[in-house]
């Protein structure tokens, strides 16, 4: 893991633009900013999916049309505090479904508090965390003949662009069989004064959250990132529909990353680019699927209609 760090960060720094991947941000620290951006006004996100699964929970598992007799597995990508699973799981649990439950996370501390979390709360669910990158797991995912469902939610996929989206969820169905699903929650393309909110707070901690990136490379790696000479940018353009955020040098300066040897020059006003949020439509969804094995089952939507998840079928 900390070899891939290296060659990410040196790589990323080296790059011109420069840019950083957004999942390092998971530390301790950056999991417990995340746990607090998800209860913020401006985050409209989290609130808009966890409608859908506390108050259409049953069109979810409807829509999932799974057999109250067959056991299946369950297996969450990127599952972070499974605030919303968990509505998913107590339906489930209470109507006697068979299943496991698999969140896997490249965060091994965001997977052992939810374990704890739920050992506690749903007793009765079996919960078998697999810590690790999406993408590696994804490889290492055998064909199983069992009935599987994927969690994708939170629009993690948004953190890809489109090409990087359909490439992932085919390499998805790779490891699925026929009448598998993906359950794909999405944020919709609203307007800017809805969206931007969302990545730049009144309070400062998406800011915090974005920076700490560079706070981590300066613990792990033994960086000099002076996070005084450096701020946090989003910037959204409805047309687009992509939100982008940045960490902006606000001064010239040099920075040595010791563990991997190298000295980077920041000039004032440069980027590092470290996420992009992607917000859909139907016809996004549509030609990302296309390029894909699944169909699109159903679409369940909040109550503003600001997020989607999408029931997505192996053919
Ligand atoms: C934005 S949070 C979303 C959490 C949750 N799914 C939700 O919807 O609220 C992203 C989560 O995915 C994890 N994550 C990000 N990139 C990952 C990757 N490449 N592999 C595994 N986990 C990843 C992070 O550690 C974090 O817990």
């Amino acid at each position: 893991m900390i070899e891939t760090f290296k060659n990410e960060v040196s790589q990323g720094l080296n790059a011109s633009p420069k840019t950083l991947p957004s999942k390092y941000f998971y530390d301790k620290k950056g999991d417990a900013l995340f746990v607090e951006i998800m209860n913020l006004p401006e985050y409209y996100l989290t609130r808009s999916e966890l409608d859908i699964f506390q108050n259409k929970t049953q069109e979810l598992i409807d829509s999932l049309n799974l057999n109250p007799n067959t056991y299946f597995e369950l297996i969450e990508l990127g599952a972070g505090d499974g605030l919303k699973t968990k509505e998913l799981l107590r339906l489930l649990d209470a109507q006697k479904f068979k299943f496991d439950y698999f969140p896997i996370d490249i965060s091994g501390n965001a997977l052992a508090l939810l374990k704890q979390d739920l050992n506690k709360e749903l007793p009765n669910v079996s919960v078998k965390p697999q810590q690790g990158d999406y993408f590696e797991i994804l490889a290492s995912l055998k064909k199983k003949k069992l009935p599987i469902v994927i969690l994708f939610l939170g629009s993690n996929i948004g953190n890809m662009d489109d090409e990087m989206a359909a490439e992932f969820i085919y390499s998805l169905g790779n490891n699925l069989q026929p009448k598998d699903k993906l359950l794909l929650g999405v944020d919709l393309i609203k307007a800017n004064n809805i969206v931007l909110p969302a990545y730049n707070d009144s309070k400062g901690i998406t800011a915090k959250f974005n920076l700490n990136l560079l706070e981590r490379i300066n613990n792990e790696l033994d960086g000099d990132f002076n996070l005084h000479h450096f701020k946090h940018q989003p910037e959204y353009n409805e047309k687009e529909g992509i939100a982008k955020s940045y960490i902006v040098s606000t001064i010239d300066q040099k920075v040595t990353i010791s563990v991997i040897k190298k000295t980077f020059e920041f000039v004032a006003g440069e980027k590092i680019h470290t996420e992009i949020s992607r917000k859909y439509n139907d016809v996004l969804i549509e030609k990302i699927i296309l390029k894909t094995d699944f169909s699109i089952s159903n679409k369940i939507m909040d109550h503003k209609a600001y997020f989607a998840d999408y029931i997505l079928e192996r053919t």
